[in-house]
């Protein structure tokens, strides 16, 4: 697990009419990643955006684009998104027939290699591409849209994909529904929408900072158990919680 936690806004939630200096704003208040929501409305019941629009905001930012193709079929679409400068590429093993070949061409392509998996997804479908792997993106809301309710059973899917991992170096992402007050335990990387768009650009480094005080802050490893999310209600963490 990485020492602090990465934080990926995903532009989902971004005012779209200003799209590169929405990236500026956020990448100034502190993002780590810029999280790329690709949707085909066919995979999932929105659409979103494709290799042009990235490409006119690639030139923004140096930050890391994490490209999420929530799209069916992804492999013939993997060079267009690789060429217009996605660092990560990310495919769902719900819409691919076969994983292995399109995690060894988003390599070949010269990205880093990530899988996606929906709340309903067991992490056994992944156990065999293990090393192809460099992300695993667990998905925190059924995808499609911003602004849902964290799924709480995404922290066990958590904790059993990082021992399925070992010691490969493969980063664990979790994707959807994540404000502060129930940033998931064990993930190196956070994607949110609007828990980081919200109240506007003078908003953003404080919603960023409220994430990761969230995940990072110490005492709140020790609220791992899943007791505190067994009620499956959004809890405010307070110190004089534990
Ligand atoms: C949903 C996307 C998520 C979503 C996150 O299909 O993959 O990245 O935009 O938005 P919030 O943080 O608002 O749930
Ligand atoms: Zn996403």
């Amino acid at each position: 697990m990485s020492q602090k936690t990465i934080i990926a806004p995903s532009v989902l939630s971004a005012d779209f009419s200003r799209l590169g200096e929405e990236v500026e704003a956020v990448c100034e208040a502190g993002a780590d990643w810029i999280h790329l929501d690709v949707m085909d409305g066919h995979f999932v019941p929105n659409i979103t955006f494709g290799p042009p629009v990235i490409k006119a905001i690639r030139d923004r930012t140096d930050k890391v684009f994490d490209c999420h193709l929530m799209i069916e079929p992804a492999e013939r679409f993997l060079g267009a998104f690789a060429v217009v400068g996605c660092n990560i590429i990310t495919v769902h093993a719900e819409a691919t027939t076969h994983l292995d070949r399109s995690l060894q061409a988003i390599r070949d392509l010269g990205c880093k290699a990530g899988v996606s998996l929906n709340p309903s997804t067991p992490e056994t479908v992944i156990e065999y591409v293990l090393d192809r792997l460099d992300l695993i993106l667990l998905m925190s809301v059924n995808p499609g849209f911003g602004g849902q309710d964290f799924i709480p059973s995404v922290i066990d899917k958590v904790a059993r994909v990082r021992t399925m991992i070992g010691a490969r170096p493969i980063l664990i992402e979790i994707d959807g529904g994540v404000p502060p007050e129930t940033a998931p335990l064990g993930a190196d990387v956070l994607v949110a929408g609007s828990a980081v768009f919200k109240g506007g650009r003078e908003a953003y480094a404080g919603n960023i900072s409220a994430l990761r005080t969230a995940a990072d802050e110490p005492r709140f490893a020790a609220l791992g158990s899943r007791r505190s999310w067994a009620s499956n209600q959004k809890i405010v963490i307070d110190p004089s919680y534990i």
